[in-house]
């Protein structure tokens, strides 16, 4: 199991962010599109048109992408000695005024149930709390309750939990409230020392 506290991970594993590069693009296309397990931790509707890949697909997908990619920052983990690609996080929902954002986040299929989940967003808050939005006062984040793997991959990375709503998740026909998280860059800070 990946220890958080041992900075050689960082030797291991390091944040691609995505931009235009079509190659980086299509890597999170095809976990869209390929991802069975949206039901248990996404709670609005999905798009079911995206799949099955096809290269025209793909390049409708690519226009939104980038309207989408102005007003977020989509980040890859990557392990650095394979280059294989291990999963996303994402910041969205910028609200400047109050200087939050909120965080999505999934390890790719195959890449679930070793830890890697904390790994990756211990590498995004320091990336975006010290590189690329250093004016951030907060981040949030929600999860349903059934997903326990969620919320412990955040509240080992420092998220308190908010609140929930009430049966605001329906997976699989039976209705699960919804926890949200969330971090102050000054707790985030006083986490490191
Ligand atoms: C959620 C997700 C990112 C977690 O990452 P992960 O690397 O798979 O997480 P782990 O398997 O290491 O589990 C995280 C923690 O939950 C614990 N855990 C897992 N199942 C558990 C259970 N049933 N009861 C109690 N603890 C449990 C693990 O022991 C681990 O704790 P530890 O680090 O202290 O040992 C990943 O599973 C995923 O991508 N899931 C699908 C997408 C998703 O749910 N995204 C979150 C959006 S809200």
């Amino acid at each position: 199991m990946p220890d958080l506290n041992n900075k050689s991970e960082d030797l291991t594993y390091q944040l691609v962010r995505i931009n235009d590069d079509p190659e980086l693009m299509k890597v999170y296309f095809m976990w869209e599109i390929n991802e069975d397990e949206k039901e248990l931790f996404c709670y609005q509707d999905f798009n079911p048109e995206l799949a099955p890949y096809s290269e025209e697909r793909f390049l409708q997908f690519q226009k939104h992408f980038k309207v989408t990619l102005a007003a977020s920052a989509y980040y890859l983990l990557q392990d650095k000695h394979t280059g294989q690609y291990i999963g996303f996080v994402c910041l969205h929902n910028f609200i400047k005024r109050n200087r939050s954002s909120e965080v999505s986040f999934a390890m790719f299929n195959d890449f679930r149930g070793n830890g890697l989940g904390s790994i990756m967003l211990s590498l995004f808050l320091a990336r975006i709390f010290e590189k690329d939005f250093p004016w951030l006062h907060k981040i949030y984040g929600e999860t349903s309750s059934l997903n326990i793997r969620a919320s412990k991959v955040m509240e080992k990375n420092g998220f308190k939990k908010d609140g929930s709503l009430r049966d605001h998740y329906n997976i699989k026909g039976n209705f699960y409230d919804q926890y949200l998280y969330s971090l102050l860059k000054s707790e985030w800070n006083l986490g490191k020392t």
